[in-house]
């Protein structure tokens, strides 16, 4: 249509060449979209209206907006592609990474090597372990892991206080070992009492996430690293609302007798073992 020839040939005079490659690219999506659905001004206006609410629910503490991207699964597009470029960088041979998400609270306290982090949140223990690694497998030794799930019932501690519970930070060992205990984490919806929660509810889409523990992997002289491991045993693997879920990344919860667990702790009542390594390009 002329009209979007006219509209991309307004930045023939755009300074920065990617922008210009940018703004190209999406004018001329959102042209053809439009035309394709021929669109009409009352639904015009509802997008509008949308988007305007989209981002009236922004607070410090919310960002509807990235919620808008994570469950239309341009979130985890990008950190797809993202790693993909750095593979193609060179950057080759990392763990899978993954989204993010709006729960990660910087700041956590660094734990010794072995600590329950649980802080009394409900759940069955579990304890964590795996080894930190280049991606030939050679260890990483101080490498920064931060860990965050939610509780056992799936609510994350922001949801239910001011306290850190169920989070932390550790340090891998000089063999790139790491391992601490927490709780099996429950499947849990993302925020639905906003704008994103009537888009699903009118998608006819459910809000769940599969049970997940949060990494985010910082080591000197490699690519940072954030990824989830998912439990096998998990509903909705094969629907998560935001689409962060890549096989390599889902690991058994095995299932364990009260006493004596792998790392000498006594345990009352029966526990999981949770092997997860983790690969840094
Ligand atoms: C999470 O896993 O914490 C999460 C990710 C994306 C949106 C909401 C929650
Ligand atoms: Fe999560």
């Amino acid at each position: 249509m002329k009209i979007t020839r006219d509209a991309i040939g307004r930045l023939a005079d755009a300074g920065d060449p990617r922008f210009k490659r940018v703004m190209t690219s999406l004018i001329g999506h959102l042209h053809a979209f439009v035309e394709d659905v021929d669109l009409t001004e009352e639904e015009w206006m509802t997008a509008i209206q949308f988007l305007t609410d989209t981002g009236k629910s922004c607070t410090g503490r919310r960002q509807e907006f990235i919620l808008l991207s994570d469950t239309l699964g341009v979130s985890m597009l990008v950190v797809m592609l993202a790693q993909a470029r750095a593979s193609r960088g060179g950057l080759k041979g990392a763990t899978e990474a993954t989204v993010q998400g709006p729960f990660f609270w910087e700041g956590a306290p660094e734990k010794p090597l072995g600590a329950d982090i649980s802080n009394g949140v409900e759940g069955e223990p579990a304890l964590y372990r795996g080894r930190i690694t280049d991606a030939k497998g050679r260890p990483i030794a101080g490498a920064l892991i931060d860990v965050w799930s939610v509780d056992g019932g799936g609510l994350y501690d922001m949801q239910t206080g001011e306290e850190m519970r169920a989070r932390a930070r550790f340090r891998s060992a000089a063999d790139g070992a790491y391992s601490f205990w927490s709780i099996r984490p429950k499947h849990y919806p993302v925020p639905t009492d906003g704008p994103v929660g009537r888009m699903l509810r009118a998608m006819g889409r459910h809000a769940y996430r599969p049970a997940h523990v949060h990494f985010m992997v910082k080591a000197k002289g490699h690519a940072p690293l954030v990824t989830h491991v998912f439990d096998s045993k998990s509903k909705y693997l094969d629907s998560d609302a935001v689409f962060g879920v890549r096989d390599s990344l889902i690991a058994d919860f095995r299932k364990h007798k009260a006493g004596k667990a792998p790392d000498g702790r006594v345990m009352a009542k029966p526990y999981y073992t949770v092997a997860f390594d983790i690969r840094l390009a």
